[in-house]
């Protein structure tokens, strides 16, 4: 719909020229792209794990992986439908390639524990931002995806756990490989 009709129905018109009920904040819209990427780069990443695990065999872990990325590809897909409905344009960020060197499966699962506690960081920014404007559809968008990520690190958690106690040994490492397989 164009600017004119929108005005002469007396709605207010969004960025992307569709109607919308309130405006967003510039620097939250931000914050929602600048995630948005976060999401892309977490996908990325796991994939290239993925891809590791691949190499060595652990196909429990790199299916595991896989499935992490096709569920980061789904957030960034969740957050751009989440604009669009906003009435926001969705800007997409460049990505770096991935990592791809660890020497240990110890530092892949640390890095992963990693990655989630900084998502769960900037969910809670734009939590803080949302509610200083006001802006409650983006809280209520945002509280189910705080619980998935406190769920999501509390499973790397116990994967590094188990990988930790496993200590390297070739047996241990592969019942975790059919754990968490089988836990996907
Ligand atoms: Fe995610």
């Amino acid at each position: 719909m164009t600017d004119s009709i929108l005005k002469r129905l007396n709605l207010k018109s969004s960025p992307s020229g569709r109607a919308i009920a309130q405006p967003m904040d510039e620097e939250l819209v931000e914050m929602l792209y600048q995630h948005l990427t976060l999401e892309r780069r977490a996908s990325a990443q796991y994939f290239a794990i993925s891809i590791w695990f691949a190499e060595r065999d652990l196909s429990g872990f790199s299916n595991f992986f896989k499935q992490e990325s096709f569920d980061e590809h789904e957030h960034a897909t969740n957050f751009a439908n989440y604009l669009v409905a906003r009435g926001q344009t969705v800007v997409l960020h460049d990505l770096n390639a991935p990592k791809q060197n660890w020497d240990s499966i110890e530092s892949v699962i640390a890095d992963s524990f990693q990655m989630e506690a900084d998502v769960t960081t900037s969910i809670h920014q734009i939590y803080a931002s949302a509610e200083r404007s006001s802006d409650t559809r983006t809280n209520v968008f945002l509280d189910p995806i705080i619980e998935s990520q406190t769920q999501s690190e509390d499973n790397f958690a116990h994967i590094l756990s188990r990988v930790q106690f496993a200590n390297n040994q070739p047996s241990a490492i592969l019942i975790i490989d059919g754990e968490v397989n089988s836990n996907k």
